[in-house]
Order: C-alpha cells, then sequence, then structure tokens
C-alpha cells in the first residue's frame, strides 16, 4: 500500500501529538494548591488552541500519595483530591467534544500497600489474595528503586517478604496469577465502557520477574532492579494485553513505559505487530544538547524499528525527568529549536505539560522536597496568568512555580506571538497540515556535522527540516526553491530558504511551488 494510502486508514494515534497532563501540577480550580480535575477542565482552551490530538492523565485515582498517585488503593474511583467520577466523566466527556482524545495511565506493576488486595493478601498466609502479590521465605538481592534499599520487605506478622521494585509502600502484583489478570483487565473495561481511548501503562517491563528468583548481577552493584528487568514474561502480558484491546470495540490504544535503556529492548515490546501499539523509548532521554547523540538517537529508531514496522514515540521529557530548558543548560534557544525537532519527527510525540511555556525545571529547597525519588522540579504548578498567584489563588501551590513565572505565564504568551507557545501552536498546526510530517518516511539529509537534515515524504507531500546544534550560523544550502514554513527563532517564516541557518536554529522547509526532483547538496 502507499505512504498516502496507508495514511488514509491509518489509526487515530499515528503520528498524533500527546499531551501529558500531571493533575497535580495542572490547574487548581478549589484553592487548596493542588491541581484538580475540574481545573483540567477550565484550561482545556489551552490545550485544544495548542493543537495537540490527545491528552494522558498521569494517575488521579484514589491513592495514599507516597508516589504522587503511582500507588494506586482504587483503579476505579478518583481521589478526593483531585474531584470524583462524574468530574472524570464531564472531563472525558469535554475532551472528546473539542475533538481531543484521552489517555489514562495504567498501572499494571504494583499497588498501594492500602489496595484492600494486600490488605487481604498481607493479613494470613492462607488469605485467598496471598499469592495475589509476591511473597518469599527469604529475600534475594534484588534493589528497589528510588534508593528504598532491598526490594523486599519482611511482613512482621506473616513472617515473610513481599517484593516491591518501587518503594515499600508499592507491592508487586502477581501477574501469574489467572485472578489478577481477571481483576486488572476488568480495570481496562472500567474505563473504557467510561469512554477513555486508551493507556499508557506505567513500568510495564516490570511485570515479567525471573521465576529462578536468582540474584540479579546489576543490583550486586546496587542498581535498581527496575532499569534493567525484562522478562519474557512481560512481552507475554503486553501480547494478551494486546489481544483485549484489539479485541475490544473501542480500539483502544496502548503504550507502554519501558524503563530498559536500549531500544533492542524497546522493540521487543511491540512483539511481531501483537504486542503493545506504541513503547516509550528512554534510551537517550536526559542527553544534553548535542548534534551526534541526537543523529544517533534517531538512526537507531529508525534502522531498529522502522523495518520491524513498529511505530516510534518520541519523548524528550516527562514527570519523572528534567525539561527540556534544564536539559539544555536553561537555554531557550535550544528549547524552540528542540520543539523543531521534536514535532517533525516520525513517530506519535509525547509532550509534557509546560514544555510549551518553556518552563525549566523549579529549584525545590530541601524544605520544600516532597518526592522521595527527588523528581520534584519538573512537577511544579503551571504558571497560567501573568500576575501572581499565577492562576493559582487559594492555598500555596503544592511545589514552588518554575523560575520567572510571570515571563513564562501561559496568558504572557499567549499575548507574544514570538512567544515559544506560539511557535509550538505553529509547529503543531504544520504538523497536522501535512501527511509527510504526520506519517512520511524519514531520510537523513548529507549536512555538516553541526546541522542535523532530514527529509519527510508522503506522497508529494514533503518538508525538509534542519536544525542546527553549533552556537555559530551553518550554511546547509537546498537544491530547488524551499519556503520556510516555520522557525525556531528569528523572522523568516513564509520566506524563501536562502541556505543559511542562525545559531542554533532550526527550521521547517517547504517546496516553493510544485517543482519535483530537486536534490539536497551532497
Ligand atoms: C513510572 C512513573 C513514576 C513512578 C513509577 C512507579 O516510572 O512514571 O512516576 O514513580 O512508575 O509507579
Amino acid at each position: 500500500m502507499s505512504q498516502a494510502a496507508e495514511q488514509v486508514v491509518a489509526p487515530w494515534w499515528r503520528g498524533a501529538v500527546v499531551y501529558q497532563i500531571y493533575p497535580r501540577s495542572f490547574a487548581d480550580s478549589d484553592g487548596n494548591g493542588i491541581g484538580d480535575l475540574a481545573g483540567i477542565r477550565q484550561r482545556l482552551d489551552h490545550i485544544q488552541r495548542l493543537g495537540v490530538d490527545a491528552i494522558w492523565l498521569s494517575p488521579a485515582y484514589r491513592s495514599p500519595m507516597v508516589d504522587a498517585g503511582y500507588d494506586v488503593s482504587d483503579h476505579c474511583d478518583i481521589d478526593p483530591l483531585f474531584g470524583t467520577l462524574a468530574d472524570m466523566d464531564r472531563l472525558i466527556a469535554e475532551t472528546h467534544a473539542r475533538g481531543m482524545r484521552i489517555l489514562l495511565d495504567y498501572v499494571p506493576n504494583h499497588t498501594s500497600d492500602q489496595h484492600p488486595w494486600f490488605i487481604e493478601s498481607r493479613s494470613s498466609r492462607d488469605n485467598p489474595k496471598r499469592d495475589w502479590y509476591i511473597w518469599r521465605d527469604r529475600p534475594n538481592n534484588w534493589v528497589a528503586a528510588f534508593g528504598a534499599g532491598s526490594a523486599w520487605t519482611l511482613d512482621e506478622r506473616t513472617g515473610q517478604y513481599y517484593l516491591h521494585l518501587f518503594l515499600p509502600e508499592q507491592p508487586d502484583l502477581n501477574w501469574r496469577h489467572p485472578e489478577v489478570i481477571g481483576a486488572m483487565y476488568g480495570v481496562l473495561n472500567f474505563w473504557l465502557d467510561r469512554g477513555v481511548d486508551g493507556f499508557r501503562i506505567d513500568a510495564v517491563h516490570c511485570i515479567g520477574k525471573d521465576p529462578t528468583f536468582n540474584d540479579d548481577p546489576h543490583c550486586a552493584v546496587g542498581q535498581p532492579l527496575m532499569l534493567h528487568n525484562d522478562q519474557p514474561y512481560s512481552h507475554e502480558v503486553c501480547r494478551g494485553l494486546r489481544k483485549f484491546a484489539d479485541a475490544h470495540p473501542s480500539h483502544c490504544v496502548l503504550v507502554g513505559e519501558i524503563f530498559v535503556r536500549s531500544t533492542e529492548a524497546v522493540l521487543r515490546y511491540y512483539g511481531e505487530q501483537d504486542g503493545l501499539h506504541m513503547a516509550f523509548n528512554f534510551s537517550h532521554l536526559d542527553t544534553p544538547w548535542d548534534e551526534v547523540d541526537a543523529r544517533d538517537r534517531i538512526r537507531e529508531v529508525e534502522g531498529l524499528l522502522g523495518p520491524k514496522g513498529a511505530w516510534p514515540t518520541w519523548v524528550l521529557s516527562n514527570h519523572d525527568f528534567p525539561r527540556h530548558r534544564t536539559s539544555f543548560g536553561g537555554s531557550m534557544r535550544r528549547a524552540r529549536a528542540a520543539a523543531v525537532m521534536l514535532l517533525t519527527l516520525r513517530g506519535t510525540i509525547f509532550l509534557y505539560q509546560g514544555e510549551e511555556l518553556g518552563l525549566e525545571d523549579a529549584q525545590v529547597g530541601p524544605d520544600e522536597q516532597v518526592d522521595p525519588g527527588g523528581r520534584d522540579g519538573p512537577r511544579a504548578p503551571i504558571p497560567w496568568e501573568s500576575i501572581p498567584p499565577h492562576g493559582w489563588s487559594g492555598e500555596k501551590p503544592w511545589l514552588p512555580f518554575p523560575p520567572h513565572p510571570s515571563t513564562h505565564a501561559a496568558e504572557t504568551q499567549w499575548q507574544d506571538e514570538h512567544s515559544i507557545l506560539h511557535l509550538y501552536r505553529r509547529l503543531l498546526a504544520a504538523r497536522k497540515a501535512s501527511t509527510a510530517l504526520r506519517y512520511g518516511d524519514w531520510e537523513e539529509l548529507s549536512s555538516p556535522l553541526e546541522v542535523l537534515a532530514y527529509r519527510r515524504r508522503c506522497g508529494e507531500d514533503e518538508r525538509v527540516v534542519c536544525v542546527n546544534f553549533s552556537g555559530r550560523p551553518q550554511q546547509f544550502p537546498l537544491a530547488g526553491r524551499w519556503l520556510i514554513e516555520v522557525v525556531s527563532e528569528g523572522e523568516g517564516e513564509g520566506a524563501s530558504y536562502d541556505g543559511n541557518l542562525d545559531a542554533e536554529q532550526a527550521l521547517v522547509l517547504k517546496r516553493a511551488g510544485r517543482e519535483s526532483g530537486a536534490e539536497s547538496r551532497g
């Protein structure tokens, strides 16, 4: 099938841009200093105007909040901090009414230790739910995440240890138990019946455990198992989830979080087109602004995933990792150029809230720290209004604002057409309007070392993107006549391209007229 024909039947998520909302920090409707679902609803205008295709909500389920909601105590209810089920129903309906989809976070590897399932499981060795979790008489050397020490905690009452690859308050479910599988599929059904369009699956690579429970060599040198755990049983679970999704009338989409830093490992979660629809690839996520690294990562993804028909995802930040600007030494120019690159790559793009405002991580003092994993910086509240308290009236927000909240506030930036917010809006519009950018091939063009250049093409539609990573101007002449469609910083949109790039500038180029056959220099 030609690419042009393929895009006609492509599912909505191919080439889409998904905006990640971290509910605690997005918008607060009730003035308690913590974001909530009604707050998100009140700010849907911003998201719609930005032009994304879908939102993904980090967990808003009932939770003791030891890991900010990734410790779920009821998968089928909303935590009162965030609102009610009725609020979630309204949010789903209003998101759809605005032509966007909504994905929820699905946390299958573990629950909270306050989940009724675990309370039962730990109540006695012969409780019917004992084997819903993983109990052993003796620990092995497995190490938990977040510096929590051993991945095994002794339950004094029953004299056995339970496994937790994250905090002791997050016991791991036993996905080899058919009742656990049934109950966790029940959770998916619950939310699909309420109309959600898919799930981001938390730490899905952690589900399958080495059945021998042998010591792990990475743990022997103190590394948490969750950075390396990659068992065939996790792939089997993913195939089961995919079968479920395909059979469900919603045809929901599944994107898995794989923390293992290896594109080969990530690829295995796609199966042979029978695994997850998509998987996050964090291999190069927290690397600096560097042309060699950017080339390596894109070539690697295209080279490994392309031939397998595995649809890539691109992520440069999220609630666990530093923001773009923070990773790039604070530079706004780089953040703007990175936005051009991110939104023109082949794949589905996941954009973390606040990147469109060019925020940096907040400076969180020792007395203000909340997260046991030290990840508070990118979780700071979004500044909405130019004047303090930036749309967070009421109690002080649960974390300090990012630096320069007035300058970066959404209100300030919507009023300035040169802002990074408007750059994101223009990039999203350009992506939406171009089958090449959304679905087309990716082909690297020969270019000076400091300039990353690629062509996206789908049938007749074609774009060239060039990103100058260096701090000085570069030349990158192209044969044929090209117009500048989007420029990361500076003037020139709509003008002819003359082969010159400013320092740390990125451009999206479009052919002028309908000439064809022109090639890049090389
Ligand atoms: C994922 C989440 C992270 C959480 C962890 C445990 O990696 O993104 O925030 O702490 O899973 O659920």
